[in-house]
């Protein structure tokens, strides 16, 4: 089970299943309605006692009228089952002449079930030729970076270190898309642009789980980062081989690194735990000991997006505080979530986004983006301590210390 957004896939062998039940249902009834009609006509007619009509149009036409073969279909469903699911019940009062399927997503029930597509992609297709013949290949997973037309060769060079097996995403807060497309890779990349927005805003807003189901990695990543070390595919192999659900590559320890989980180790594969400076870790199991990375260079498994997606605030855009949130998303957050330390990458700390804010009393234009980014830190940690709170409160019991550590 891969979250609710593949209900449409999971559902399936159900669906089969109904449907060979749909078709026995329908020779057994057919059988009866022939038997009952038969002993009528007998009367009636004189028909031989051996003829069963078990196709009898005027019974057909009315038995149509009355109850939908969907309705006789969740009516029988249900009997075999023992479900009383509301399906059936609703089916057989609804009026059968129009769709009404209420284990459709929510909104669709008008639609048959076989039209509905309620996950998408991100796959760029041809105008011509047939579909099935549009994709070479899938990619099954996904790279989105936050740029502006500064760092294109950066973003040029890093885009080299991830295979065809990507979905390549630009979100462009600058406004200059069209200026990329004297690269090859650029032309079948999606560019979503949208003048002095955050790689969070974009993220919340075009990269629903639902739209980016095939996936199953979703990188997330800024633009001022150095991949001369890292190789997208064999990262993969990493996080794959130990469980990772939400990582990031070890950042090279030159270059400012805020924290020391985050550190790139020379001497392992990955990393899950470190020590902090003392009394900073209250548990060392939970931040920034453990079940810790940064928003600079996050990668989600799809189960671990679904949830990450549902956290992120409309309004808070700079995302500050989400990584001491995302191991609200796995379980056990220290063992799937770390750092991966043979592929790694140099944080380059350019200018960017940050300095796209407005002068003010004097200041600079990044001292503002940078109160707004703290600010949105203590609104984040107030909502969601909020919400445990309120979680708990609803239930009766005290918030377990743990879950308030932020
Ligand atoms: C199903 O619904 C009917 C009528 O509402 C009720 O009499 C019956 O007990 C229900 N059966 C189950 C298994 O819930
Ligand atoms: C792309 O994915 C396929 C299937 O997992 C794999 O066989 C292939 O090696 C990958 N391509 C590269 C360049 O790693
Ligand atoms: C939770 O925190 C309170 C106050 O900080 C403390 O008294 C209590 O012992 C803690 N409970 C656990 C289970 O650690």
């Amino acid at each position: 089970m891969r979250g609710p957004f593949r209900s449409g896939i999971v559902r399936k062998p159900n669906e089969s299943m109904r449907l060979i039940l749909t078709t026995f249902v329908g020779v057994v009834f057919g059988f009866f309605i022939g038997v009952s009609f038969s002993s009528i006509s007998i009367s009636k007619f004189n028909f031989p006692s051996n003829f069963i009509p078990s196709i009898d149009l005027t019974y057909i036409e009315d038995w149509r009228s009355g109850l939908s073969t969907q309705a006789l279909l969740h009516h029988v469903w249900s009997s075999v089952t023992g479900k009383n699911g509301s399906s059936s019940s609703q089916a057989q009062m609804h009026d059968t002449s129009k769709i009404w399927v209420p284990t459709n997503p929510r909104g669709a029930e008008r639609l048959p079930p076989g039209i509905v597509q309620s996950e998408s992609d991100l796959y760029p297709r041809r105008l011509f030729g047939k579909p099935s013949e549009d994709l070479t290949i899938r990619p099954r997973y996904l790279i989105a970076f936050t740029v502006g037309i500064d760092q294109k060769s950066n973003i040029d060079a890093a885009v080299k270190k991830f295979s065809e097996n990507f979905s390549i995403v630009l979100f462009h807060y600058d406004g200059r898309e069209s200026e990329w497309n004297d690269l090859e890779w650029a032309k079948n990349a999606i560019h979503f642009s949208a003048l002095k927005q955050t790689k969070w805003w974009f993220a919340k807003r075009f990269l629903h789980p639902s739209n980016v189901a095939p996936y199953d990695y979703i990188f997330i990543w800024d633009e001022d980062l150095g991949l001369e070390n890292f190789d997208a595919e064999e990262y993969i192999k990493l996080v794959r081989k130990h469980g990772l659900e939400i990582s990031q590559p070890g950042v090279e320890p030159n270059n400012g690194v805020t924290w020391q989980m985050t550190r790139r180790r020379g001497d392992s594969e990955v990393h899950k735990v470190t020590e902090e400076r003392p009394g900073w870790c209250s548990d060392p199991h939970l931040p920034p000991c453990a079940a810790f990375v940064e928003i600079m260079a996050p990668v989600f498994s799809r189960d671990a997006w679904l949830c990450v997606w549902h956290m992120i605030q409309n309004d808070l855009v700079h995302g500050w505080g989400l990584d001491f949130a995302l191991r609200m998303c796995v379980d056990p957050a220290h063992e799937k979530i770390g750092v991966v330390d043979s592929q790694w990458i140099v944080h380059q700390s350019v200018p960017s986004l940050g300095n796209q804010g407005v002068a003010s009393n004097g200041k600079a234009p990044w001292v503002g983006v940078r109160e707004r980014c703290r600010k949105e830190w203590e609104m984040f940690k107030d909502r969601m301590a909020v919400a445990v709170k309120a979680y708990y409160k609803d239930l009766g019991i005290d918030p377990p210390n743990s879950t308030l550590a932020v």
